[in-house]
């Protein structure tokens, strides 16, 4: 498979066709950015990191019947995936309180909920992303009332999944985002589950191994990235 004409480029992959009408091919950058955009850098070999670990943990989704777009990896930094019609969705699954929800509701980082919270937030970087409810989302024809149930349903068994996987790699999934999209009627898991987007923690130290050492410039960044794919191939043979 060749990578062909350029399509769009994102803030951490670049999207090209292929000579397969609907397959495409996404290229996994090292650009890092945070803050929606205010905050720009580079995370050496992200990229690489990126497109492996979307790469397994999309194979491991798909082992357990959730949909995805992946089709093979084809470079150290690239996999192939299907075209989907992308909903103007992103979907936040909360086990472990941190980030923009410490904010919001003034509880400390860290504090464990019983059950997986899922939020919708509107994919639009002109307003940053507001969190916003199903009937916002209803009324914004971002999807239809069936496709936001599947979506919620999705995210919440790719979270017990995933809380899984992770942990078996001594890894505590805090929080992450997924993207979906359509596929003929179907609803169908795209973008990327990389440590750009999943906050995960050691879990006997609770030391970060994600992004948040990018945001917060806490160093070992990079380092941070290698461990993360280190313990899931260790893990997960
Ligand atoms: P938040 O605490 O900033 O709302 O982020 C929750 C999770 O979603 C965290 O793991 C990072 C991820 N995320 C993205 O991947 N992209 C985004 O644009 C945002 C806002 C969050």
């Amino acid at each position: 498979m060749q990578k062909g004409e350029f399509v769009y480029e994102g803030k951490a992959k670049r999207i090209y066709r292929t000579e397969q009408e609907n397959v495409f091919w996404m290229e996994f950058k090292d650009d890092a950015t945070a803050q929606n955009g205010l905050k720009r850098g580079t995370i050496g070999d992200k990229g690489i990191v990126n497109a492996e670990v979307t790469r397994r943990v999309f194979q491991y989704l798909q082992s357990h019947g959730i949909p995805t777009h992946l089709r093979e990896q084809v470079g150290e930094r690239d996999l192939l995936v299907d075209g989907l019609a992308m909903l103007k969705l992103e979907v936040v699954m909360r086990n472990v309180a941190a980030g923009s929800l410490v904010k919001r509701l003034g509880i400390e980082e860290g504090r464990t909920f019983a059950e997986g919270i899922v939020e919708l937030y509107l994919k639009d970087d002109d307003l940053g992303d507001p969190l916003i409810n199903d009937d916002h989302a209803l009324a914004l024809g971002l999807a239809t009332a069936e496709e936001i149930a599947a979506v919620k349903a999705l995210g919440r068994k790719v979270n017990s999944l995933l809380q899984a996987y992770f942990l078996a790699a001594d890894l505590v999934l805090v929080d992450f985002k997924l993207e979906f999209g359509r596929r003929g009627n179907e609803i169908v898991l795209g973008d990327e589950v990389t440590p750009d987007t999943c906050r995960l923690w050691d879990r006997e130290t609770r030391q970060k191994l994600d992004k948040d050492r990018f945001r917060q410039d806490l160093g070992g960044v990079e380092e941070a990235y290698q461990e993360v794919l280190r313990r899931l191939v260790a893990s997960h043979a």
